[in-house]
């Protein structure tokens, strides 16, 4: 499976810039990636003092250590521009667009970035969740072969998408997975980092951790979150299994044999393995050293 070697993003939680409660509980978490929201999660009347309340959030002692994102409202309408003044001023690691349809919302998000000086550092990320967006996965996606852009991630956005489409997500999201796994394929084109949509129903565990080991098979990085009673499950399924790592040890020490130093395949326990399945172990291993980094 591939594992790129980047920041660990298995588990990143939605937390409604509105809420305060949510925001002072976002530090204590154990996810990845926290998403502070001023986007769907903010009513319209709520827009401007959620966006000060963030600010305020953000500057204080009470920020968050893990990665931290802000989504803003779509540069095009009322709310979008002030947002990402704001969002730039608090130093996020990333600023999410919403409503991407292509390319050039990235790289106008871009260009309003650049004119604040903002670092390279400062990434973008992008939800898909139109039509439009899904059409034009690769283009956008193309963009993250070009550090001047920006782009860092993808992001399913599965509410918008049956919205917008009127098809129902069906058991098991049959209806989603064709739409789901182009994303991860423009994702792997464009060497970008890619997340599955929220799952409403936070009560459920057993039925999202399913999702989240199907989301893992399907080759995301990680799990949007909208509670923080789903973020075990996901930093569990999008982490290498000790099985796994046990496989990886193998084939590394398997290569490292003296014998094998200039051969490209070897055979271990009845399977073939080439030098690619030792880059992949070596993707592997050095996720699994992330994660026991973190304390886990
Ligand atoms: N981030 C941080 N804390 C959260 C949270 C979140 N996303 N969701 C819930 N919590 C906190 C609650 O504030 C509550 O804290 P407390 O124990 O100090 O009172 C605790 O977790 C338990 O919450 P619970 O009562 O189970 O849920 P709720 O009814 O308060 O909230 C939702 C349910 C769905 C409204 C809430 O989880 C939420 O707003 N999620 C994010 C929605 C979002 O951002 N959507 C946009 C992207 S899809
Ligand atoms: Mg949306």
């Amino acid at each position: 499976m591939h594992e790129p070697l980047t920041r660990l993003r298995r588990s990143v939680l939605f937390v409604p810039a509105s809420n305060e409660k949510a925001l002072k509980k976002s530090a204590a978490l154990a996810c990845d990636a926290v998403i502070f929201d001023l986007e769907d999660a903010v009513a319209s009347e709520e827009k401007a003092e959620a966006r000060e309340r963030l600010r305020a959030f953000l500057s204080g002692p009470g920020r968050p250590q893990c990665e931290v994102v802000i989504r803003i409202n779509t540069l095009s309408g009322e709310w979008g521009t002030e947002d990402l003044l704001a969002a730039r001023a608090v130093k996020p690691d990333a600023i999410l667009l919403p409503k991407v349809d292509g390319p050039r919302d990235i790289l106008d998000a871009g260009a309003a970035l650049d004119e604040t000086d903002a670092p390279r550092s400062l990434s973008l990320w992008a939800m898909m969740e139109t039509p439009r967006s899904l059409l034009n996965a690769g283009p956008i996606a193309e963009l993250g072969r070009d550090p001047a852009a920006r782009l860092a991630c993808l992001v399913a956005g599965t509410n918008d998408l049956v919205k917008e489409t009127g098809i129902a997500p069906g058991p098991g999201r049959t209806n989603l997975l064709p739409w789901l796994m182009q994303l991860v394929l423009a994702a792997r084109a464009g060497n970008l980092t890619v997340l599955d949509g929220v799952s409403n129903d936070f009560r459920e565990l057993e039925a999202f951790a399913r999702e989240c080991a199907e989301a893992r098979g399907m080759g995301f990085d990680g799990k949007t979150l909208i509670h923080p009673a789903q973020i075990a499950s996901a930093n569990a399924a999008f982490a290498p299994t000790k099985e796994e790592v046990e496989e990886a040890k193998a084939i590394v020490a398997e290569f490292a044999k003296p014998e094998n130093r200039f051969r490209g395949v070897v055979s271990l326990n009845g399977r073939m393995v080439e030098r690619l399945h030792l880059e992949m172990a070596e993707g592997l291993l050095a996720k699994a050293k992330q994660i026991k980094e973190k304390g886990e």
